[in-house]
């Protein structure tokens, strides 16, 4: 397996982004071709398919095994191209980067809020300082008789496994004073290499904006009350994304169709290649986004 620290690159130059979409085109009309064929015929060539694959996942592996022993950073650079990226992604030859923990953490509380809410409560971060998290239930939550049971049934099982490094989940108390002012995730600060990526009234609800920001290509979101932002690239083949359609927060790859959830960017076609995200921060009507990865 390549470890690959860092998401795709964009693409070098433009006459590559003509020959991959012709590329891509071009696969897109065999399988229009075979889609029409009976099933019998299908699936000869799903086997067809499933061999050479095979072969060449074979390849490549005894390829990236040979270059890994003699040249690892060459490796670790040809992985950052998207289309070899997606063409490792495919075959399973490389691991995806382990999120950092300020996204974890928010898929972790974003998982128990709809439980907390139909109770009229939530939760909100304190502290995070591994292996100690500190958390605040807040609404009727912070004061329910059960508040102990929400914490480590609901909230602290939730961040123990989407952050296996965190092993303490605390409640602490709100201080007097604390309503209504306004919350900041605890790694909003200016040394965690958040960037200012657009205005919030730019980003879109049912559908996405595509943007560049120091040399990542970037797709926006607002989904119900959160803004989502991930890598402009197709975990398929690796190609940009944002032309496809959103419809009730999924969105369609215009080239094979793979599905993604936009609220989590799970891919619903492949479950194992969700869409690469970053982690967004909301500050005085701006959106802050976090490049980690950097190459
Ligand atoms: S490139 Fe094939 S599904 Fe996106």
């Amino acid at each position: 397996m390549v470890q690959t620290p860092s998401p795709p690159r964009a693409e070098a130059n433009s006459e590559s982004a003509v020959t991959l979409a012709a590329l891509v085109n071009e696969i897109n009309q065999f399988e229009a071709i075979v889609s029409e064929w009976d099933e019998a015929q299908r699936a000869t060539v799903a086997g067809l398919r499933r061999a050479i694959e095979a072969l060449h996942r074979e390849a490549l592996l005894r390829l990236i095994r040979q270059v890994k022993q003699e040249a690892l950073p060459a490796l670790r650079h040809a992985a950052e191209d998207e289309l070899v990226y997606g063409l490792l992604r495919y075959y399973e030859l490389v691991k995806p980067p382990t999120p950092p923990l300020a996204q974890r953490l928010q898929l972790a509380l974003d998982e128990v809020r709809p439980g907390l809410q139909s109770h009229q409560g939530d939760v909100e971060l304190v502290t995070v300082d591994p292996p100690l998290v500190e958390v605040r239930l807040i609404g009727t939550c912070g004061h329910c008789p059960a508040a102990g049971l929400t914490l480590s049934q609901g909230v602290e099982e939730a961040i123990k496994r989407h952050c296996p490094e965190i092993t303490q989940v605390v409640a602490v108390q709100r201080h007097e004073g604390a309503i209504g002012e306004e919350r900041l995730s605890p790694f909003a600060t200016p040394d965690a290499g958040w960037l200012e990526v657009t205005a919030l009234a730019e980003v879109p609800r049912n559908g996405v904006l595509a943007m560049k920001l120091e040399g990542r290509s970037l797709l926006l979101s607002r989904v119900n009350d959160r803004v989502v932002c991930f890598q402009n690239a197709c975990s398929h083949l690796g190609v940009p994304v944002d032309a496809g359609e959103v419809e009730e927060g999924v969105l369609t790859c215009p080239y094979h169709h793979f599905r993604y959830d936009l609220a989590t960017g799970e891919c619903l076609t492949s479950p194992q290649t969700p869409l690469f995200s970053y982690p967004v921060e909301i500050r005085g009507g701006q959106v802050y986004v976090q490049l980690w990865g950097n190459a």
